[in-house]
Parts: C-alpha cells; sequence; structure tokens
C-alpha cells in the first residue's frame, strides 16, 4: 500500500508563491486521489506487491495490461507529485554546483536553461508536466509530458518536474499559467536538485 509523503514545510511555508490552501488542497485531495487509486488498481494484482513505485513506471509495459493505464495515471500521479514536494523548499537559493556547470555546458547559460524550460511548461497544452531530466547517456533534456505521464517511462530520471494542471496554481493565479511558472523558480530546492544529479552520473 502506497502512502501519502510528509512534506518538510508547512503548508503556507512557500507563500507567496505557493499560497497555503492550495498546497493543502494540491497534497490532500488531488495526490491523496492518485495513491487511492493506484492502490485501488493494484488490489487484484498481488504479483505486483513487491514492485517498487520506479519499477512499476519504468518497466511500464509489462504491467498487466488491465491495469496499465491506471498505473501510468495514478503511480505517475504519486511518484510526479512526491517529487514535486522534494523539489520545493522555502529556503531556496542557487547551488554553484555540478549541475550548474552541465547546464551552462549544454544551454549556454543559466538564463538560456530558465528561458527554454519555461517556454516549455507554457506551451503544454492542456495538463501536464514541465521536466528538466537526466537521459541513459547522462545529457540533459528539457520537454513536457502531458497528463501524469512521468520520463521513467521513457526511460529518464527527472531532477526538476513543474506541475502545470490548474490545481497546482488555479487559486492563487486564475488563468495566469506563466506568472506560477515564473513565481516558481524562488521556492525551488537547488540543494536537493544538485545531491540528485550527483547521485545519478556518480
Ligand atoms: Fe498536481
Amino acid at each position: 500500500m502506497f502512502i501519502l509523503p510528509k512534506l518538510d514545510y508547512a503548508y503556507d511555508a512557500l507563500a507567496p508563491y505557493i499560497d497555503s490552501h492550495t498546497m493543502e488542497i494540491h497534497l490532500n485531495k488531488h495526490h491523496q486521489a492518485y495513491i487511492d487509486n493506484l492502490n485501488k488498481a493494484l488490489q487484484g494484482h498481488p504479483e505486483l506487491v513487491s514492485w517498487s513505485l520506479e519499477k512499476l513506471l519504468i518497466d511500464i509495459d509489462l504491467v498487466p495490461q488491465d491495469i496499465r493505464i491506471a498505473i501510468q495515471n495514478h503511480g505517475g500521479g504519486h511518484y510526479n507529485h512526491t517529487l514535486f514536494w522534494k523539489i520545493m523548499t522555502p529556503k531556496s537559493k542557487i547551488v554553484h554546483g555540478k549541475l550548474e556547470q552541465k547546464i551552462v555546458q549544454w544551454f549556454g547559460s543559466r538564463e538560456l536553461f530558465v528561458q527554454s524550460f519555461e517556454n516549455v511548461a507554457k506551451t503544454r497544452f492542456g495538463s501536464g508536466w514541465a521536466w528538466l531530466v537526466v537521459d541513459k547517456q547522462g545529457e540533459l533534456k528539457i520537454y513536457s509530458t502531458a497528463n501524469q505521464d512521468t520520463p521513467l517511462m521513457v526511460g529518464d530520471m527527472p531532477l526538476l518536474g513543474l506541475d502545470v494542471w490548474e490545481h497546482a496554481y488555479y487559486l492563487n493565479y486564475q488563468n495566469r499559467r506563466p506568472d506560477y511558472i515564473v513565481a516558481w523558480w524562488n521556492v525551488v530546492n537547488w540543494e536537493f536538485v544538485e545531491e540528485r544529479y550527483c547521485q545519478l552520473i556518480g
């Protein structure tokens, strides 16, 4: 049984960039619903009990067909949101580490990286996520996915993920998704992301 993770900070800690009410509903209603539906889908499949959440998504093609879409949507929803809470912090500060070096090498500058990520997040039509990932070759990529599709399903490891579903910003920003995207950089937990990157590249 998968359970809801605890936040490392208070609901109101990310305000004014992300408001307390949005955080509370996002975690306790939306994220919880993905977990409930994931657990429900797995109920009829005891052979999958030993599979981790990551394995269910990386090996999505091996998941029995009758629950594959449910695992994709709700397993993806659980994984993406769990990462999302971790990559935010009220004590955001830029880290000048290996990831920054790679970002500058790959995108030309930190500013060009930010621009490119924002562009992908703004132009994702409908609900989905914007990602910075490390691919199998250890290179960085920026792209978006629809719904709760996760980079794990195509063999990439997500470093940064921005939820651009309306449920992530509508109470505070209404239709102004670009304002939410720009504000989000103020709460990115670069220390966590740097550590994750260093673990991934070994
Ligand atoms: Fe969400």
